[in-house]
């Protein structure tokens, strides 16, 4: 895992926004994977605004998102598909028949999840996966218990993201309590992973993510088993890191390999 630790939460969206320059740069046909919630946003913003520059482009790109809740109305403002739009979607030129995000209303639920892999694997395969980390070490909506291996299918919230999202709600009660979500093994097949995390309400999810065992308690351990995971952190998300020290020693020099390579 490279894990860079960045002096704040808008560093974090920079450092990360300038991962997906590159990459549509040298693949303008790119398919990214995204995310949805708090974290994200600043990055969203900051693509949007290196679009509106014209420094990106999205015209050829294919993007599929991670997860969407079961059982809210279309067109519900709490919706995945809404959020996308409202937050990256309706800004940049990206063709909305490229958007794909799970079918949560479709009658056969338990089949969508297979379509949905299939979909991706029919694209080329997700060639960056965003990724945002829950307080109890979820990605997507793969929650404590889920298997390393699980594919894309529904899966119950449990109630601790239940109250964590509560704050998008009136109350806790409207939260679903069912999702459609990429798996773990879904997640790991992307080509590059890249997770955010901002905050003091993840360092432990993050330190156990990064530093504890790979097990199905903290989903987002998987990741350990990925050849290619980047992590940006804010200080106070990073703050439990026992080797932060090696992590920025270890970035400095990645940096420093990265400029001599470029140059010659
Ligand atoms: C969102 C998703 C979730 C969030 C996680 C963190 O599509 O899959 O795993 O990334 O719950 O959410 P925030 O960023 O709101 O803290």
């Amino acid at each position: 895992m490279r894990v860079i630790i960045e002096s704040d939460a808008d560093a974090v969206a920079e450092c990360a926004s300038g991962f997906f320059q590159s990459l549509l740069l040298h693949k303008p046909d790119v398919v990214l994977g995204l995310a949805t919630g708090s974290t994200p946003i600043k990055l969203y913003q900051k693509l949007i605004q290196k679009f509106q520059q014209g420094l990106l482009n999205f015209q050829q790109a294919t993007t599929f998102n991670l997860d969407e809740y079961v059982g809210l109305e279309i067109g519900h403002p709490e919706s995945y598909r809404c959020f996308m739009q409202e937050q990256l979607f309706r800004h940049i030129n990206v063709r909305p028949e490229a958007t794909h995000l799970p079918q949560v209303e479709s009658k056969n639920l338990l089949r969508q999840g297979a379509d949905y892999d299939e979909k991706i694997l029919a694209a080329g395969g997700i060639d960056l996966q965003l990724l945002g980390i829950g307080s109890d070490g979820h990605i997507g909506f793969n929650e404590p218990g889920s298997s390393l291996a699980s594919r894309t299918r529904i899966k119950a919230l449990t109630r601790v993201t239940r109250q964590d999202n509560a704050r998008f709600f009136n109350s806790i009660d409207d939260v679903p309590k069912l999702s459609v979500t990429m798996g773990i093994g879904s997640i790991l097949k992307a080509r590059r992973c890249m997770l955010l995390a901002t905050g003091p309400a993840k360092a432990k999810a993050i330190q156990a993510m990064i530093e504890g065992s790979v097990t199905a308690r903290v989903p987002a351990s998987a990741l350990q088993l990925h050849p290619d995971t980047i992590v940006i952190l804010d200080p106070d998300a990073a703050k439990l890191l026992q080797f932060k020290d090696y992590y920025q020693d270890s970035e400095l020099l990645q940096r420093e390999l990265e400029s001599t390579t470029t140059e010659t």
